[in-house]
Order: structure tokens, then C-alpha cells, then sequence
């Protein structure tokens, strides 16, 4: 595939994401060459300004969020492709400027980083210009709705004007490097593809820890909770890639075709299981780094009687032949000791042990894939410490064959997520993005999870900011025998 040249609108271009993410991606991307000479970035906003303002306040935002200094040539050209545009994005009429500006014989790709409440007047306003053709994509943000009523609505509102294969449905994490790699390491590798069942497989740990809290979003994360937030979308995505059946080919629907088996599979959570099944916590005052940090109702803004969550742990399980018997656990949360995304798979031990002088319980083979910090593959084994010992009395230690990505791929860039993903929307590939059926299954599974919990009447256990969670998400693992991994 081929970069063609593209009219890349971002409806909201002064907000949170365009100004940390999609901005400073389509940098990377323009320095790496990799976007089209005669693309044009058209940057959408309410305020009336010059192109020449516009342009001041892109490169204030790049020099503020990323690491690297700006290089004067790549900015000399991507500032040339900069252009902005006026528009109150509620009032229909107003999108008439599209029109004049946007060049049809481009594609235009509009990346709608705005909140989901306005999706539908979007699409509205750029059919009643009259500048929608089938070769056009939008690109939507999650969260896509609050429940599966509210994103059917939304959903439906977009494919009044945009056909599927025109809707590119974001979820960062499946633009991360790790993430992509679980296809890689699964398919390309007999080791892995051959024994990656109920067969060979006792359990999986899936952890999404961030030592942030809220950081301003308090509005937004209140009515979201951090099962909406995190749960619904970035890990039943890495379960639904760990867990599916290899898809026929790398295409984008045979890849969501199987996605989407896992989300079905899913097995339901309510009122008759939620206690046993999960657990819900709010971070209370505590230290993270050293340092003391308030709580989640301390926070600026908060509403002292919140019962929302931050942390989530789930105890997952697949009603389906492969997965029958083998529980995923899932755990997130805000203000965790660190930042550190991991999945583990758990190996069923030895049948028999026959080193019963070094260990009473052979520890099980790992397989950890960090997705972040420090992207790595690491597989524990046991191993024999070298010495005079002789086979009756052989020492034995747990070891690591470890792929670190910044060691052995020390050449390459390890991408953003949003650079990945700009540029297979600008590819015109839906592999790496979520199809309307895998987004309504994830939230038909989830909505039973919340209702249940709406039900109880139990607010959410409290963890000290800087810890891993609750007690009861010890407790959820503990019951089966089990425990949390314990990360570098
Ligand atoms: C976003 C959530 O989707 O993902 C945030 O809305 C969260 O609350 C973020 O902080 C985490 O992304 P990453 O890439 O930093 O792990």
C-alpha cells in the first residue's frame, strides 16, 4: 500500500487528544516521510483565527508534548500542509466552508476528536455540504457511548451517512508495538501457536496499572468509571487477541471475525456472580513515588459522594472449546504503585516432579509481554545452576530468556500507537481498528457488569493511592488457589 494524498481534517484540533496526540503522531509521521507531499492537515475548531495563529499554537503544542526537539526541515514542511478552519460543529449550516475548501479529488479523512455527543452532527453537517463521497473515512474516538443503548444511537447517527468500511473505530492499544506483536508471536511461532489452550494453559493475567489519577478529566471520568473507561475497549481488545482462533488471513474482517467469537464467548456476569467475579475500588489519599497524592473524591472538582471506580479486577472466563476451564484475570487502575502494562500466561506445571530436592512445586512456565514501559517478551524457565552436581542432586533456579525490544531492535523507533494508527487510516486498512459489532458486544457484556453492581448497592472498596488495589482483588485470585504476578 501506497500513502495517497488526503484532505486530514481534525474536528476539534485545539482539544486534549489532537493538541498531546494526533498532532505530534502526524509530525512523526511527516518526518518519517510517510505522509503524502500534497496532504494537507486542516485543523477544525469554534474560535475564529488566522491560518498564521493556527500555525503558532501547532508548534507550541508540538514543542510542548513531545520529547525531541522540533527539526527545522520537518517543520518547514509540515507547517506547509497546515490550514485551519472556522466551524461551529453543532450548527449544520456552517459546514458549507467545506465546500471551497477541501479538494475532492483528495481523499478526506475526518478524525473526529470531539466528544461522542456531537459525532451525529458532524456526519450531518458534512452530508448537507455535500462533500461525502464512498471514498471519504471517519475516524471516531472511543468512548464510543456510556452502555449499548447509547452507542447503538451513535452508531447508527454515523452509518446514516458512512457505510462500514468507511468508519474507523480507534482504540489506541492496538496500535501499540506489543499488542500488535501478540499476533505475531502467536501465528509466526509453532512453540506458542501449539500450545496455546486449556490443554497447555492454567491461566492468564492481563494488568493495565497507571500511577496517574485522574488529572483533570473529572468530569469525564466520573461518568465513566474505570470500567467504561478502560475495560470495555483496551482489555477485551488484548483478551479478544490473546484468546481468538487464527484468522484466515490478516485481513480486517477476518481478524474482527474472530475478535468478535471471543466477545461472544465472553461469559456473563450479573447479579448472581458479580461478587464472586469482580471487584471495584476508589483510591483514598496515599504516596506514590514518595509522594503524597490526594484521593479520588479530593480531587479538583470531585463530588464528595462519588461512587464511581477506579480500579477494576475481573475474574474473565470464555465459554468455548479452546478456553474452557482456563480463567483470564483482568486488573486496571488509577494511582497504582507505577505505570506498567503486562500480560501473563500461565503454563500448567509438570505432571510429575522429579526435583523435588530443589523445589517442592516446580514453579510454572511463564510467558510475560510487557506492552509498557520497557516492551519486552520473557519466557521463565527452569534451569540447572551450572556446578559439579551430578543428576541426583541437581540445583535447579528460575530463569529467563528475555527479548527486550529496546536491545534487540535498538535501530528502530518504537512508534506511538496513534502514529500507527494515522497512518493505516491514511492506508485505508481496518485491520487495526474496532468493527460496530465487537464495540456492541463488549458493551452488552460490560452493561451486565454495571447493572449488577448499580443493583448491590455496594460502593466501591477503598485502596490506598500507591498500592495495587483493593484487598478483595487479592482475595479474587486467592480464592482459586492463585496470585497476582508480582512486576519487575
Ligand atoms: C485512555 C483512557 O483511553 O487510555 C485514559 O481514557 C488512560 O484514562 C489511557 O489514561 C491509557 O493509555 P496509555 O497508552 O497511556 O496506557
Amino acid at each position: 500500500n501506497t500513502v495517497e494524498a488526503c484532505d486530514f481534517v481534525i474536528f476539534g484540533t485545539k482539544g486534549d487528544l489532537a493538541r498531546r496526540k494526533l498532532l505530534p503522531s502526524l509530525y512523526q509521521l511527516e518526518r518519517a516521510g510517510l505522509i503524502h507531499a500534497d496532504t494537507r492537515i486542516i485543523g477544525v475548531a469554534r474560535n475564529q483565527m488566522e491560518l498564521k495563529e493556527y500555525v503558532g499554537l501547532v508548534k507550541e503544542n508540538l514543542q510542548e508534548f513531545m520529547s525531541e526537539k522540533l527539526d527545522a526541515a520537518v517543520w518547514k514542511t509540515f507547517s506547509a500542509k497546515l490550514d485551519y478552519l472556522c466551524v461551529d460543529m453543532k450548527d449544520h449550516a456552517g459546514y458549507a466552508v467545506f465546500k471551497e475548501h477541501v479538494d475532492a479529488d483528495r481523499t478526506m479523512v475526518c478524525y473526529l476528536a470531539t466528544p461522542h455527543s456531537i459525532y451525529g452532527d458532524i456526519c450531518k453537517g458534512l452530508h448537507q455540504a455535500g462533500v461525502i463521497d464512498p471514498s471519504m473515512r471517519v475516524v471516531l474516538e472511543k468512548p464510543i457511548g456510556h452502555d449499548l443503548a447509547s452507542s447503538k444511537v451513535i452508531n447508527e447517527q454515523v452509518a446514516t451517512y458512512f457505510k462500514e468500511n468507511q468508519i474507523y473505530r480507534i482504540d489506541h492499544y492496538l496500535g501499540k508495538e506489543t499488542v500488535l506483536n501478540l499476533i505475531a508471536l502467536r501465528f509466526a511461532n509453532s512453540i506458542f501457536a501449539t500450545n496455546w489452550d486449556h490443554n497447555c494453559i492454567d491461566h492468564v493475567q492481563i494488568s493495565v496499572a497507571e500511577s496517574v489519577g485522574i488529572e483533570g478529566r473529572w468530569g469525564y471520568f466520573d461518568e465513566a468509571g474505570q470500567m467504561r473507561d478502560m475495560v470495555q475497549n483496551h482489555l477485551l481488545q488484548i483478551l479478544s487477541l490473546i484468546a481468538m482462533e487464527p484468522p484466515t488471513t490478516l485481513d480486517a474482517d477476518a481478524i474482527r471475525d474472530e475478535k468478535l467469537k471471543v466477545l461472544k464467548a465472553l461469559r456473563p456476569i450479573n447479579s448472581s456472580n458479580v461478587s464472586e467475579k469482580t471487584v471495584r475500588g476508589q483510591y483514598s489519599t496515599g504516596f506514590v513515588r514518595g509522594q503524597e497524592v490526594p484521593g479520588y473524591l479530593e480531587e479538583p472538582d470531585a463530588n464528595q459522594k462519588s461512587e464511581t471506580e477506579s480500579f477494576v479486577a475481573l475474574k474473565v472466563e470464555l465459554d468455548n472449546w479452546r478456553w474452557a476451564g482456563v480463567p483470564f484475570y483482568l486488573r486496571t487502575g488509577k494511582r497504582m504503585p507505577t505505570k506498567v502494562s503486562e500480560i501473563v500466561i500461565y503454563f500448567k506445571s509438570q505432571p510429575h516432579n522429579l526435583f523435588k530436592d530443589s523445589f517442592s512445586k516446580l514453579p510454572p512456565n511463564k510467558l510475560t509481554i510487557r506492552l509498557q514501559p520497557d516492551e519486552a517478551v520473557e519466557v521463565t524457565v527452569m534451569n540447572k545452576v551450572p556446578g559439579l552436581t551430578g543428576s541426583s542432586s541437581m540445583n535447579l533456579q528460575k530463569t529467563k530468556l528475555d527479548l527486550s525490544f529496546s536491545e534487540t531492535f535498538s535501530d528502530e523507533r518504537i512508534a506511538d500507537a496513534y502514529e500507527k494508527l494515522l497512518l493505516e487510516v491514511m492506508l485505508g486498512n481496518q485491520a487495526l481498528f474496532v468493527r460496530r459489532d465487537e464495540i456492541e458486544q463488549a458493551w452488552t457484556w460490560v452493561d451486565g457488569i454495571i447493572d449488577a453492581w448499580n443493583n448491590s448497592n455496594e460502593p466501591p472498596e477503598a485502596y490506598q493511592a500507591g498500592t495495587w488495589g483493593p484487598v478483595a482483588s487479592i482475595a479474587l485470585l486467592a480464592r482459586d488457589e492463585r496470585a497476582w504476578y508480582e512486576s519487575k
